[in-house]
């Protein structure tokens, strides 16, 4: 029975609620600390490569998957191969989103906090120097950042109560324009700031001897965390898009709009890393720390407009952030509600308390909890290493696994070239990197990975 399921209103719709899942704080946030950690320049051509040699060709099987079956993850792998333990596989998948957003969360609040700050003036005359020690302090603090992870965590749980066209959608179109032209704006001046030209260098110039099998693993996690894939976020979505849609289309839509989002966020915040005297491998505060100081140099002489900008920008930055929030929550309110028989209602609240609970051992991570380690690691980044170098590949592999050998070629090739009406030339190479090259790459990476 094909059930009264909510449905994305138009092409663009669709590409925003995808992209806007994409883009985020990954791209923001996370890519350029990551980039710094593994040496600039050579990891970016292996993200580069990684997003769309092995990245792209999930995102359509994700895609495939979800809008042949019209589900959430597990009840896709029920509809489309009934009686398997595929569905097992499928279930896997919706535990990551739930412990990404848990830590997720914690970084949208600061954000929070950031825009706060923005909000009082408090930014416009702190000196470059004290900014790393505010940070730090704001993070270990046992209370603060957990005040601002609620508020954060409210806030998805409330996009995800009112319903898919309504709230994601509605959401989505507005947020992701008005991000992408403030932080083009950001990098051109990041560009123009004494001392920035050293950053520019380390983003172009490759350093191949930096590039080990670790950095190619970090790069691969990236591109999975930075595209939202093997978590069932862009499956779900797909589920809710129409029959009539291109998804060769949607998926390089979404595809390219998020790399270049990241490639962008990039000379955005690294040459202003050198321009403050920073280092690239402060890691997850480096964006924390270089923002303030770009906003400061702005305001030098019209303090207003620094400050107003910086604003905007922290208020786009955490539409971005929760429009990929909403997404792994959605994740695990679909399954919940289409196989569990929960009120959507119900299915949001109880999931949003879960993860904002696993959040606040996250958050805590920094602080009173910075002894705990689990294999070396604080909590906070234990998840993160967790989830975007081992589960989100690992559901990745699932899916590609699910399309190029488990579903019939020809039920592949109707639902991507919609019934043999669109992209039928191109169906041959997809379909090979769906059924070789991306879990082969998978393997390869995650073989090398263990073995050193
Ligand atoms: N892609 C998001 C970002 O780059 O911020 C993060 C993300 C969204 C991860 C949705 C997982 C997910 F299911």
């Amino acid at each position: 029975m094909e059930q009264k399921r909510e449905k994305f209103g138009s092409r663009f719709a669709v590409i925003a609620a995808m992209a806007g899942s994409a883009v985020g704080l990954g791209n923001i946030w996370r890519f350029p600390y990551i980039l710094g950690e593994y040496g600039g320049a050579a990891f970016i051509l292996v993200y580069i490569a990684a997003t769309l040699v092995l990245g792209l060709p999930i995102l359509y099987a994700e895609s495939i998957i979800g809008r042949r079956s019209r589900s959430d993850t597990f009840g896709a792998m029920k509809k489309l191969a009934p009686g398997t333990p595929w569905r097992w596989a499928g279930l896997l998948t919706i535990i990551s989103p739930i412990l990404i957003l848990s830590y997720y969360s914690v970084v949208g609040g600061w954000s929070v906090e950031y825009l706060f700050k923005s909000l009082s003036f408090d930014f416009m005359d702190m000196p470059a120097s004290e900014i790393p020690d505010f940070f730090g302090r704001f993070i270990s603090s046992p209370y603060q950042p957990i005040l601002t992870h609620t508020v954060f965590m409210a806030a998805v749980v409330a996009v995800v109560l009112g319903g898919v066209s309504k709230g994601i959608e509605k959401f989505s179109k507005l947020a992701m324009p008005a991000l992408f032209l403030l932080i083009l704006v950001i990098a051109v001046y990041s560009l123009t700031l004494p001392g920035a030209f050293a950053g520019v260098e380390y983003l172009l110039k490759p350093d191949f001897s930096r590039l080990t099998a670790g950095a190619c693993a970090a790069a691969l996690g990236q591109a999975f965390f930075s595209l939202s894939l093997g978590v069932g976020a862009i499956l779900t979505y797909a589920s809710y898009v129409k029959k009539e849609e291109d998804l060769h289309i949607s998926g390089v839509g979404t595809a390219v709009s998020d790399l270049i989002f990241a490639l962008i966020a990039a000379f955005a915040v690294i040459p202003s890393v050198f321009a403050a005297g920073l280092k690239p491998t402060d890691g997850p505060s480096l964006l924390f720390e270089t923002l303030p100081y770009i906003f400061n140099k702005m305001g030098e002489g019209v303090p207003l407009v620094s400050s107003v900008i910086s604003v905007f920008f922290f208020v786009t930055i955490l539409a971005a952030a929760l429009t990929s929030a909403i997404s792994m929550l959605e994740v695990g309110v679909a399954f919940l509600a289409d196989e569990k028989g929960f009120k959507r209602r119900n299915a949001t609240l109880l999931l949003g308390f879960l993860c904002w609970l696993v959040g606040v051992l996250c958050s805590l991570s920094f602080g009173p909890l910075s002894g705990v380690k689990i294999l070396g690691a604080t909590f906070f980044f234990f998840l993160d290493h967790l989830c975007s170098d081992w589960l989100m590949p690992m559901g990745g592999l699932i899916f590609t696994l699910f399309v190029g050998w488990k579903m019939s070629k020809a039920d592949v090739r109707d639902e991507f070239t919609n019934g043999g009406t669109k992209n039928v030339r191109l169906f041959g190479a997809v379909y090979f990197l769906m059924r070789y090259v991306a879990p082969v790459g998978i393997i390869v990476v995650f073989v090398t990975n263990l073995l050193m």
